[in-house]
C-alpha cells in the first residue's frame, strides 16, 4: 500500500482511499455544494431512465462499485415499471454496503431481485456472460481515477466479458471552466481533505508507520493540460515512515509532494472515439443543461471472429 513512497515522483494508489472511513467521506463529498458530480449525474438520470430502458429493453442492471446504489434508484423505478421482474447485480468490496443496500432495495422496489457481489471489479467480469442481456452501469466518473493504462485494461475486460449487443451506461465528468474543479475538489468545509488525509491515517493504523497526520496537506489543482484534477499530499515537515510488516523505514523530506489521485475529465467527442477502440458503439449521450456531465449508452459490437468461439 505505501511503497510508492519511495518511488521518483512519490504516489499512493487511489483504491486505498477507499477504507470504511474513506469511504463514509467520500459519501459526505458527494454531499458538498460545490461537489457538482454526484447531483448533476443524479439529475439526468431521474430525467432519463424511461428513455434508457427504451433504448435497451429489459436487461440486467449490473453495476461496478456500486456503493450504496443511490443514483441507480432513478433507473430500477424505470426498469420495475416496464416488466415484471428486474435482476440488479451490485458490485463492491464492502459487502457491508451491499446488504445495506439490498435491504434498502427490497423496501423500494419488491420486484427487483438483488445479487451482491463483494469482489473487485476484475474478479467479477468472468460473471458477467452469465447475466446476459445486461447493462453495466459505470457511473460517478469513476473511470477518471484511471490512469491511461489502467483505462485501457478495464475497457479490454469489460469488452471481452460482454456479449454482443449488451450496454454500458458510462458516467463522465466533462472538461468544462477550471475554477469548478478547483472548488469542487476543496471544499470549504474541508471534507475532501480529510479524504486525502484520512490515506495516511490508514497507513498509520494498518502498517503502524507513525505519520504524523497534522503535518499532511491536501492540495488539488485543476491541470488543463492533462484535462485532470490531480490530487496530492504535501508533507509539511520530514518524516520518517516505518512499515511494520516490511521492517523498512522510508524517509519522506519536507515539502514532498505525494501524488493520492487523478481524475481525469472528459471530452464527449474523444471519448466516442476512445470506446470504439474496444468495440462500442454510442447509441445516445445525455446531458445536462448545462453540460457538465455527460452519460454515454454503449452497446458492445459483435466480432467478426473473437465472439464465436
Ligand atoms: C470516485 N471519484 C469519481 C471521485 C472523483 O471525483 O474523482 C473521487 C474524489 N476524490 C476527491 N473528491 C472526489
Amino acid at each position: 500500500m505505501a511503497l510508492g513512497l519511495s518511488d521518483t515522483p512519490p504516489w499512493l494508489h487511489s483504491r486505498f482511499l477507499y477504507d470504511d472511513i474513506g469511504s463514509r467521506l467520500f459519501e459526505e463529498i458527494c454531499e458538498q455544494p460545490e461537489y457538482y458530480l454526484t447531483r448533476t449525474e443524479a439529475g439526468i438520470l431521474e430525467q432519463c431512465a424511461s428513455r434508457i430502458r427504451e433504448a435497451t429493453g429489459p436487461v440486467t442492471l449490473i453495476e461496478l462499485g456500486s456503493g450504496n446504489s443511490g443514483k441507480t434508484d432513478y433507473l430500477l423505478a424505470a426498469y420495475a415499471a416496464a416488466e415484471p421482474s428486474v435482476r440488479y447485480v451490485p458490485i463492491d468490496v464492502s459487502e457491508g454496503i451491499l446488504n445495506q443496500a439490498k435491504d434498502a432495495i427490497s423496501v423500494r422496489h419488491p420486484t427487483v431481485t438483488v445479487t451482491g457481489v463483494a469482489d473487485t471489479y476484475e474478479r467479477a467480469f468472468p460473471l458477467f456472460k452469465e447475466f446476459s442481456p445486461a447493462m453495466v452501469l459505470f457511473l460517478g466518473s469513476s473511470i477518471g481515477n484511471f490512469d491511461q493504462r489502467e483505462s485501457d485494461v478495464f475497457w479490454q475486460g469489460v469488452s471481452d466479458a460482454l456479449c454482443p449487443r449488451d450496454f454500458v451506461l458510462l458516467g463522465v465528468d466533462l472538461v468544462k471552466e477550471e475554477s469548478l474543479f478547483n472548488a469542487a475538489y476543496n471544499d470549504a468545509a474541508g471534507v475532501t481533505a480529510r479524504f486525502t488525509k484520512n490515506l495516511f491515517a490508514r497507513i498509520n493504523r494498518e502498517l503502524g508507520a507513525g505519520i504524523d497526520v497534522d503535518a499532511v496537506e491536501h492540495v488539488a489543482q485543476y491541470n488543463s493540460e492533462w484535462q485532470r484534477v490531480e490530487i496530492y499530499a504535501r508533507f509539511l515537515s520530514r518524516q520518517d515512515v516505518y512499515l511494520e510488516p516490511l521492517d523498512r523505514t522510508i524517509a519522506v523530506p519536507k515539502h514532498t509532494m505525494v501524488m493520492t489521485e487523478i481524475s481525469r475529465k472528459y471530452d464527449l467527442e474523444k471519448m466516442k472515439e476512445y470506446v470504439r477502440c474496444f468495440d462500442f458503439a454510442v447509441k445516445e449521450v445525455f446531458t445536462d443543461e448545462r453540460q457538465w456531465f455527460g452519460l454515454l449508452l454503449l452497446q458492445r459490437l459483435p466480432r467478426k471472429s473473437a465472439d464465436q468461439r
